[in-house]
């Protein structure tokens, strides 16, 4: 009794969720059942047969329908399954063109940083080169600086600040075939206790201006320690405003230098680039009158950009100057002859 309960609550339940044409076919399908049985329970054979027919037609036409629904679903399953597979092939497409060019990529970067370790390893090979024949250079020159003068006390290094032994070597060699009477040198150091030395030989007098007196004192003491201050003599001269052709430069204060006249050999080593742009420009503008009728003019560091500009801007404006041939170093050598001298006084 109670299965038959339950039978009868799921029916229920089925029939509940049946939509509407399925409960309109399932009345119809019902009525004929029932006029079928009505039929035939009356001896009315004729009716009951046609309603059977009627009722084998409509469950014909039944599965007829339930076979053109089965294989639009089937066909649409199949749409559906090849979609997927387009899709899933794209993605593997995708998939593989991504791995191939990342896997191109990283062999571009691994030749790229291959050229740049061989080119570095190159360059760093080529710089140590460099740095060894420089090298040479200098121990070359140094050597030849002590076969021609016997200090009288430690000597103070060369190079950094000071000049190199290759500028010292020719710059010597300069005082040595000129014999200047008077050499003014903007920017004190190591180069003054060597001039000091060559002028100790032939016969010169050095002044020596520094912007700084603390290096200024260090190189006084220097010269006094190896016995040169009846040579050389060091002045301090703190930088203060000139103006050069409309423009204002910091520069050694000119008054130390008022009662100078006829600088044979004029080096300019200072004042440091750190003071301002073109710091070294304005020496000719500030000492052209006060050198002699022939003489020559030394500038360190001309392979800086300031310091081209500046030498190609005296060789424009300033009359009687011209560039000589150098032997070593960094450095640029002019030799000047003011007008109605005869610059062949100039010695080799
Ligand atoms: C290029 S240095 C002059 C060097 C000098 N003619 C020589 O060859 O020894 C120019 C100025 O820099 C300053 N100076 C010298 N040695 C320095 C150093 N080690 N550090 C900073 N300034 C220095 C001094 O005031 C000097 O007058």
């Amino acid at each position: 009794m109670s299965s038959l309960t339950r039978f009868g609550g799921r029916l229920a339940v089925r029939l509940q969720s049946l939509t509407r044409p399925q409960v309109i076919v399932l009345i119809a399908v019902l009525a004929v059942v029932a006029g079928i049985w009505t039929a035939a329970a009356t001896g009315h054979q004729g009716l009951a047969t046609s309603l059977v027919a009627v009722l084998m037609l409509a469950v014909l036409l039944g599965i007829l329908h339930l076979s053109r629904w089965m294989g639009g679903l089937h066909r649409a399953n199949q749409a559906a399954h090849r979609d997927l597979r387009t899709v899933v092939e794209q993605m593997q497409r995708r998939v593989v063109a991504t791995v191939e060019k990342e896997r191109l990529t990283a062999g571009d970067r691994h030749q790229e940083l291959h050229r740049t370790i061989t080119k570095g390893l190159r360059q760093y090979g080529h710089g140590t080169d460099l740095l060894l024949r420089a090298q040479s250079r200098e121990i070359e020159a140094m050597f030849q600086l002590f076969a021609e003068f016997t200090p009288r006390a430690p000597m103070p290094s060369s190079g950094d600040f000071a000049l190199n032994p290759t500028e010292l070597l020719d710059l010597l060699h300069l005082v040595r075939l000129r014999s200047p009477r008077l050499v003014v040198e903007l920017g004190s150091g190591t180069s003054t206790v060597w001039l000091a030395y060559a002028l100790e030989k032939t016969g010169g007098r050095l002044v020596s201006l520094d912007h700084d007196e603390e290096y200024a004192s260090r190189t006084r003491d220097m010269l006094d320690a190896h016995g040169l201050t009846a040579v050389a003599e060091v002045r301090t001269a703190p930088l203060s405003d000139l103006s050069v052709d409309g423009k204002t430069y910091r520069w050694y204060d000119v008054e130390k230098l008022s009662d100078v006249r006829g600088i044979d050999l004029l080096l300019i080593d200072g004042p440091p680039a750190a003071t301002g742009p073109d710091a070294r420009f304005p020496a000719m503008h500030a000492l052209e009158s006060r050198l002699a009728p022939i003489a020559t003019v030394v500038l360190d560091d001309a392979n800086r950009p300031d310091e081209q500009d500046a030498v190609r801007r005296w060789l424009e404006n300033v009359a009687g100057l011209s560039a000589e041939p150098r032997l070593l170093g960094r450095h640029a050598v002019l030799s000047y002859s003011r007008s109605g001298s005869r610059a062949s006084a100039v010695p080799a």
